[in-house]
């Protein structure tokens, strides 16, 4: 059972709040990640793992590496662990391989698992991907991080990236898995403006999915790829299709608190507004076969020499 905490407007707010039932948010210093950190949005991060991997062929690790068996892999933003653990349970690299998971909030992370406790290498910390311990320096083959793109401001994925670049070794490769633009009808697109208006507010960076090419160049990594899918989004199309729509719209959900903390941003009045307006926006996704999104993989590697 999810707990909730209902939240009042204060009279003369300057920020307006909106009255809502707010969800658990992580409260890491300085932070400013609009996704809560709770069982639901664990079990959606799963669901969304799934889906990922359909989309891009079931691949976990997509650059070419040979591991020998001391190497030490590390996940940025690693949440509940789907990724990694994922990793683990194939056996898609040697057993003494070992993990780090960091996270700037602790509360979903998979401490319990089987898999983690009979490995004895896996590690989870909380730990900002802007700012790694600095005796990690040179120790990681393979970074992976997917999905920070409501979690970093601007100067902090230079600072992210710049981290990553540090704490490789060299000829070591960072994998980054990134949402793009999205593509439907108005409904949605008014939905949209919503999240596009906190990203603004918050300095953050909607369309990181274009600029993390040049990120990755500036940081130093030499070698680049990019993988870019371009999936539907309505059950009109197919059962997954459609699940990627509701994940879509699960994720905005996601955002009602600060949304809504932020008065609306003049596009919505009240929770059972904005609630309506994604309802209508899935309903417009169902209708419409040719929406689309935009998922890639980015992957970069730190020269040898
Ligand atoms: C949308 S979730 C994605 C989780 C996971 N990477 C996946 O794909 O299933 C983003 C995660 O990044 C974490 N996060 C946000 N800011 C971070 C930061 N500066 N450093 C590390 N993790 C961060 C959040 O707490 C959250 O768990």
């Amino acid at each position: 059972m999810e707990s909730t905490t209902v939240i009042s407007a204060a009279p003369g707010d300057a920020m307006d709040r909106i009255k809502h039932v707010e969800r658990q948010y992580q409260a890491f210093p300085g932070s400013q990640y609009v996704l809560p950190s709770d069982a639901q949005e664990a079990e959606r991060l799963s669901r969304q793992h799934r889906l990922w991997l359909n989309i891009f062929g079931n691949r976990l690790i997509f650059p070419d590496i040979s591991f020998r068996g001391d190497e030490c892999i590390l996940e940025s933003g690693t949440a509940n662990g789907t990724w990694l653990l994922d990793v683990i349970s194939r056996d898609i690299v040697p057993r003494s391989v070992a993990f780090e998971g960091i996270d700037i909030e602790p509360r979903i992370f998979p401490v319990d698992n089987a898999l983690v406790a009979a490995r004895g290498n896996v590690r989870f910390s909380v730990n900002t991907i802007t700012k790694l311990p600095l005796e990690w320096e040179n120790k990681f083959t393979l970074i992976n991080q997917r999905l920070l793109i409501a979690a970093l401001r601007a100067e902090e994925w230079k600072l992210a990236v710049g981290e990553m670049y540090r704490v490789l070794v060299p000829g070591g490769w960072v994998q980054l898995g990134e949402v793009g633009r999205w593509e439907a009808g108005p409904v949605t697109a008014k939905a949209t403006s919503l999240i596009h208006a906190l990203f603004a507010a918050k300095g953050m960076v909607a369309d990181c999915a274009v600029q993390i090419p040049d990120m990755l160049r500036g940081a130093g990594f030499a070698t680049i790829h990019i993988e870019e899918k371009v999936v539907p989004i309505s059950s009109r199309v197919g059962e997954e299709a459609g699940e990627m729509g509701k994940n879509l719209i699960d994720v905005m959900r996601g955002m009602k608190t600060p949304i809504l903390n932020a008065g609306g941003f003049g596009i919505v009045k009240s929770e059972a507004e904005m609630d309506a307006l994604l309802d209508a926006a899935i309903e417009e996704l169902d209708r419409m076969p040719s929406a689309n999104i935009r998922w890639s993989v980015f992957c970069g590697q730190k020269p040898v020499v």
